[in-house]
């Protein structure tokens, strides 16, 4: 191949990668296969390799491989970046429109169009394109002046280097493309886990990391995240005209951008607050996080001849959901017991407004994750609630400690009914071993007269809750030992209802031992392992004696059910209560016993 042929090829193969990146990285929809483009991008690097001097910036074999930056360069906006006036309700939305129409000396009544879009969450930026080709990625900085970044954006996937040519939509001289840089929730959480697990400081929340990526010196540390930009205006233009606001979308979205999702169009201010709900309610849906919508005018004159005032513009407003974030400080650590038994660390915040709720405490899920973020009491914390999802601590803030803060160590015992606690091996879980820990007495309870197992009919969650509730029951065993007229006595029960009940108690009696080890709630021992353990054990006698050895023998059951089945047993409380069930009368037949007998 000769050099001419050579450099035509090579445009060739730029355009299909380009248009197949866009596929990939901006639609979400690739028309061909990894291994397809695999095969032209080695092309043409191989290429490029051969005729060096062709190699221009705006290759897509040019994303990655700039050298660490000392610092940023700094880089004027040709046309200052201003910012928003924030809206915090439907009413100050109304209040913008009111204003507008005022202003623009038109009736009350009369509709102004708008375009209503996301807020992005994240870090703005301005990417100059001459001639299509990307120039300079320059950060919002004061709005004059902000940092030139454009190594770092190149490696971003959704930022064209070069401007499609689709659609017969034309490639100005010069244009400067506004937007967002934001990094998605999973994004978000992948580099944190990566941050803890190198013991590294974390990011508060994907609007930090996505600045903070952003601004690496290193672009290499850039590319290592995966960033997004969406595009959702323009500064200084040329060589082209616009007549709206979605004009100008469209125009991005054929050049090669992502646009604002649920992006719309609205006749009036009532479709605006319409959209505004649905935005809102769309919220947590998003791949990434939002902090409101943006509502502008879409007419360009009419933009025009409302202007701007000294740091905004009078033409849009930035309608505020109340944000998802905050920070506190913890006063304690408590540790609460779960329906089956699972403890669970629990901050105690003083109370502060997140999301638009009062929240007073946040889950810190096990003991591993007390240590990996480095919770202590005293502490002051940054604390998320998104929907209605528990509130959860993001990250300590370390600058704010004081020395006095207190390590938190897990109990030795089950806070609720002093049991010993246990964590099985490989778990991170600590676990209350008592079947009677009132902690877990109604899901417990609810369990043993499921179908599946004892099967007493009647005994559903509300009569549960009050006989729980109402000291009836203290533990399973209390079933055998109810007695009618307390029963009777109970809300929406009566003489028959509570006849109906004590015979179902006493049909349960006579059940087969493997619906009665299925019903005890053993960690581990469903229906199938009951089964086993049925055919092999003649009664709870024998199985109470099995060690962990005898168990493994059972084809099916493996170290972690055998544990815990001995750990069950070992439980003096368990026995108990099972001693106490057998005294009523509860007398389950082994199918082993059955054959034999
Ligand atoms: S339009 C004159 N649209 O919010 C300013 N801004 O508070 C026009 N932002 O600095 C801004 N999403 O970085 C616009 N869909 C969106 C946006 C958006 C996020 C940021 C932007 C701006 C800040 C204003």
């Amino acid at each position: 191949m000769n050099e001419k042929e050579a450099a035509e090829r090579i445009k060739q193969l730029r355009e299909e990668i380009n248009y197949h990146n866009y596929r990939y990285y901006v639609l979400n929809d690739p028309v061909i296969s990894d291994a397809e483009y695999d095969r032209l991008f080695r092309e043409l690097v191989s290429l490029e390799e051969k005729f060096p001097h062709l190699v221009t910036p705006d290759s897509p074999t040019q994303r990655v491989g700039a050298q660490p930056l000392d610092e940023f360069k700094k880089a004027r906006h040709r046309e200052p970046m201003l910012s928003l006036d924030d809206a915090f309700n439907h009413e100050e939305v109304m209040e913008f429109d009111r204003r507008i129409k005022r202003q623009l000396g038109l009736s009350e009544n009369a509709d102004i169009e708008y375009t209503v879009e996301p807020k992005f969450d994240g870090a703005s930026i301005e990417l100059v394109y001459e001639k299509g080709v990307l120039q300079i990625a320059i950060t919002r900085g004061d709005g004059i002046e902000g940092e030139d970044v454009t190594p770092n954006a190149r490696t971003i996937r959704s930022i064209p280097l070069r401007l499609l040519h689709q659609d017969n939509v034309p490639v100005p001289p010069r244009v400067d493309v506004r937007g967002e840089i934001i990094m998605t929730k999973e994004e978000f959480a992948r580099v944190n886990l990566e941050k803890e697990e190198r013991g590294e400081p974390l990011f508060a929340n994907p609007r930090n990391a996505a600045a903070g990526s952003l601004r690496q010196l290193d672009p290499r540390v850039t590319a290592s995240r995966r960033l997004d930009m969406f595009a959702w205006g323009v500064g200084y233009f040329e060589g082209i005209k616009f007549k709206s606001h979605s004009e100008i979308i469209e125009h991005l979205n054929r050049w090669g951008f992502k646009i604002p999702p649920l992006f719309r169009v609205a006749s009036n201010i009532h479709e605006v607050l319409e959209h505004l709900r649905y935005l809102e309610d769309q919220r947590h849906a998003l791949e990434f996080e939002i902090d409101g919508a943006v509502i502008k005018v879409n007419d360009l004159e009419l933009q025009r001849r409302l202007g701007w005032k000294t740091r905004s513009p009078r033409w849009a407003v930035a309608y505020k959901f109340p944000p998802e974030q905050a920070t506190t400080r913890i006063k304690d650590i408590i540790v609460s017991v779960g329906r089956l038994g699972t403890l669970t660390p629990v901050a105690i915040l003083e109370p502060v407004e997140v999301g638009g709720v009062t929240v007073s405490r946040a889950t810190l899920h096990n003991i591993d994750e007390v240590r990996r973020k480095d919770v202590r009491v005293g502490d002051y914390v940054f604390v998320h609630r998104a929907g209605d999802v528990i509130p959860e601590i993001v990250k300590v803030i370390p600058e704010k400690r004081t020395g006095k803060e207190k390590i938190f160590e897990m109990p030795g015992e089950c806070p609720v009914c002093n049991s010993k606690v246990y964590r099985p091996e490989g778990e991170v879980a600590y676990y209350c071993p008592n079947i009677s820990c009132p902690a877990q007495i109604k899901e417990r309870i609810y369990h043993f007269a499921s179908r599946g197992a004892m099967n007493i009919e009647g005994l559903g969650k509300k009569l549960v809750d009050q006989l729980v509730d109402k000291g009836l029951i203290r533990e399973i065993a209390d079933i055998y030992y109810l007695k009618k007229p307390d029963i009777a006595a109970l809300e929406r029960m009566g003489e028959k209802s509570a006849e109906n009940l004590m015979r179902a108690i006493e049909r349960s009696k006579k059940v087969p031992l493997s619906r009665f080890l299925y019903a005890l709630g053993i960690r581990h021992v469903g229906e199938y392992i009951a089964k086993l353990l049925a055919r092999y054990f003649k009664d709870i006698e024998e199985l109470k004696k099995a060690k962990e050895e005898e168990l493994l023998e059972i084809e099916g059951i493996g170290p972690e059910v055998a544990q815990s089945i001995v750990r069950f047993f070992s439980n003096e409380e368990n026995l108990r209560s099972i001693e106490r069930m057998f005294a009523a009368g509860v007398s389950p037949q082994s199918e082993k016993a059955i054959a034999e007998g």
